[in-house]
């Protein structure tokens, strides 16, 4: 038998980091090195959130865990209904990090740095046939770790559907492929933008 939800676990969110086309991303308020995302816009395809899940699981399972890709805690009970858990893109001296939005707007990321950081992501994603599938800046985040700066990619990653392509691109890489590095030329086109 399904365990009904207990009231006393669900979490109250009251601090917003952001907000995209679907969902809510917000402080988890136990733990804020950690967000939950909540969706405030039904589509009509999955949702979001359990695509992303269902993809870090495939990641996890095949072994294509990596830096650029945030880990997945589970899920939670909230005021807005079913959160996903996941891991906030903070430097290592605990300060939020800048997305490539941000950042190169206010020039604190040059065009050539961010470019250095793309490379360096997208290379990993290449040879592990992961496939990113959105090019939004604001899903970039700049993230200074102990071991130097990295690109981290926080919604945008696997896919926006559940179909036959969708999962074809989980097997053959170079389908992936395709779809990546076309998010990719339009990633390095916004960036050239601020040269
Ligand atoms: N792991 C994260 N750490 C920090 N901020 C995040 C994280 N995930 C999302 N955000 C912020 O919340 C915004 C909305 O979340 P996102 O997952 O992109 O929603 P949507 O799927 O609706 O576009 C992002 O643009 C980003 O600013
Ligand atoms: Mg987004």
């Amino acid at each position: 038998m399904r365990r009904k939800a207990d009231p006393a676990d669900r979490l109250e969110l009251t601090e917003l980091l952001g907000s995209g086309g679907e969902r809510d991303c917000w402080v988890h308020p136990a733990d804020s090195r950690l967000v939950v995302k909540t969706t405030h816009t039904v589509r009509r395809r999955p949702c979001q959130n359990d695509l992303d899940y269902r993809y870090h699981k495939w990641l996890a399972r095949t072994g294509k865990l990596n830096p650029h890709i945030p880990k997945i805690v589970g899920w939670c009970h909230t005021q807005y209904g079913k959160g996903l858990v996941c891991e906030r893109t903070l430097n290592a001296d605990g300060t939020p990090a800048l997305d490539l939005a941000q950042g190169l707007g206010d020039g604190r990321i040059t065009p050539k740095f961010a470019l250095t950081l793309i490379e360096e992501a997208f290379a990993v994603f290449f040879k592990n046939g992961i496939t990113i599938c959105d090019e939004e800046p604001n899903n970039f985040f700049c993230v200074r770790g102990e071991a130097g700066v990295r690109l981290v990619v926080v919604d945008g990653f696997g896919h926006r559907h559940r179909n036959l392509k969708t999962l074809l691109r989980n097997f053959i890489s170079p389908l992936a492929g395709v779809k990546t590095r076309e998010n990719k030329r339009r990633l390095v086109e916004f960036v050239r933008s601020f040269a």
